[in-house]
């Protein structure tokens, strides 16, 4: 196998992306050296650098961290996700120079070499007051270091992006050790509230955003798999009365898709009297009632009820979070179909066993 590298290819949009970046990073270390000098007038240059360059990495991790999630929820996020791989590389950079100043300032004055020192000088791994908690930051730098070492198209493609992927998605260690980094070192001796609060926030950020996320990943997974077994979508839940129909176009047929006790039933539009639109009607007595002449049908067979002996086919439906699905390929007159149950939550509820 002979593999090939093939250089960035710069374009406008990736130009604009890295000045946004470049010159944000640029400003908050600005502001987070200016301030610190004014609050905190006795600290050295270097221990205000290591915190700028540390605080900046962690905030532009949670961005980077948000980004995915906040795509599938709305495309309009899409642009950030494209180039999200230069924020990676970008956060990495930060996160290296604030931990070689970190070992320079905190490791490199002793006989030891700085990362023994490091790694061996302190092992109170049982004292939560004296954990070594730069360890933790060493080695969610380490996992940084492999991710962006990794970033360029060159590795996805000849890792197999099965296996990058699942490389990538130790972001998430590294994360939790930097949580653990900031909170039992930097919190336990400066006891800085905002730091604490800020760090709650984004942490809380973080994973409210996941999960929002893969709620609406359950819901496309849902959406995707209805669709792949033949059925349409047709309208929202909430736009359904209750006790009511909305009428939809579907496979060319006119369907009435009819809500009533928590579920979803659809029938052909058409009655059997004199073509009346049965999704015009309502629900009357558990029977959908044509709104001409009153002829009644039951929601989930189509037929009217005995001794009554017309019938109008029936379709099959499908609930995907808000969206009703219905199968556009009718069933014959009478038909029974298992109506679909409205989830409380807005779950998949799958009936494709039954298609
Ligand atoms: C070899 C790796 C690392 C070492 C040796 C190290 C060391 C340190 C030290 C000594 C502090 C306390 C600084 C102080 O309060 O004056 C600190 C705080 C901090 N570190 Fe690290 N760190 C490392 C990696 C990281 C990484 C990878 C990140 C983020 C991506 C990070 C983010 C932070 C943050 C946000 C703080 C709190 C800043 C503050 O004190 O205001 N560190 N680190
Ligand atoms: S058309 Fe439906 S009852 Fe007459």
């Amino acid at each position: 196998m002979s593999l090939s590298y093939q250089a960035v290819g710069w374009n406008r949009t990736k130009k604009i992306y890295d000045a946004v970046i470049a010159g944000g990073l640029a400003l908050y270390l600005g502001i987070f050296v200016g301030m610190g000098v004014l609050v905190h007038p006795n600290a050295t240059a270097e221990t205000l650098l290591i915190r700028a360059l540390g605080t900046a990495a962690l905030l532009l991790l949670h961005v980077i961290l948000c980004i995915g999630p906040l795509c599938r929820l709305d495309r309009r996020f899409l642009p950030l996700l494209y180039n999200r791989r230069h924020l990676g590389v970008t956060m990495f950079m930060l996160a290296l120079a604030h931990g070689t100043f970190s070992i320079f300032q905190f490791h490199a004055l002793g006989n030891l070499n700085p990362l023994v020192s490091l790694l061996a000088s302190n092992t109170s791994y049982s004292s939560l007051p004296d954990f070594p908690f730069q360890g933790l930051g060493f080695f969610a730098l380490l996992i940084l270091f492999v991710m962006a070492a990794t970033s360029h198209d060159f590795w996805l493609h000849n890792l197999t992006a099965p296996v990058w992927k699942r490389l990538h998605m130790l972001v998430y260690l590294a994360y939790a050790l930097l949580i653990g980094h900031v909170t039992l070192g930097a919190l336990q001796s400066e006891t800085s509230r905002l730091l604490a609060a800020l760090l709650a926030v984004g942490l809380t950020l973080v994973t409210a955003l996941h999960l929002a996320g893969a709620a609406v990943e359950r819901r496309n997974d849902g959406s995707r798999a209805a669709a792949a077994n033949g059925y349409v979508p047709v309208c929202n839940l909430d736009r359904i009365p209750e006790k009511r129909a909305c009428i939809v176009s579907c496979g060319g047929e006119r369907v009435a898709v009819f809500k009533y006790d928590g579920r979803i039933s659809a029938v052909s539009n058409v009655c059997q009297h004199q073509n009346g639109p049965l999704g015009e009607g309502k629900i009357i007595d558990g029977c959908i009632t044509c709104p001409w002449h009153g002829y009644q049908y039951l929601p989930e067979t189509g037929a009217s009820p005995p001794p009554f002996t017309e019938k109008v086919p029936t379709f099959r439906t499908l609930i995907v979070g808000n969206h009703v699905f219905v199968h556009p390929s009718p069933l014959p007159a009478g038909t029974r179909v298992e109506p679909s149950v409205i989830p409380h939550e807005p779950t998949v509820v799958n009936h494709a066993q039954r298609v």
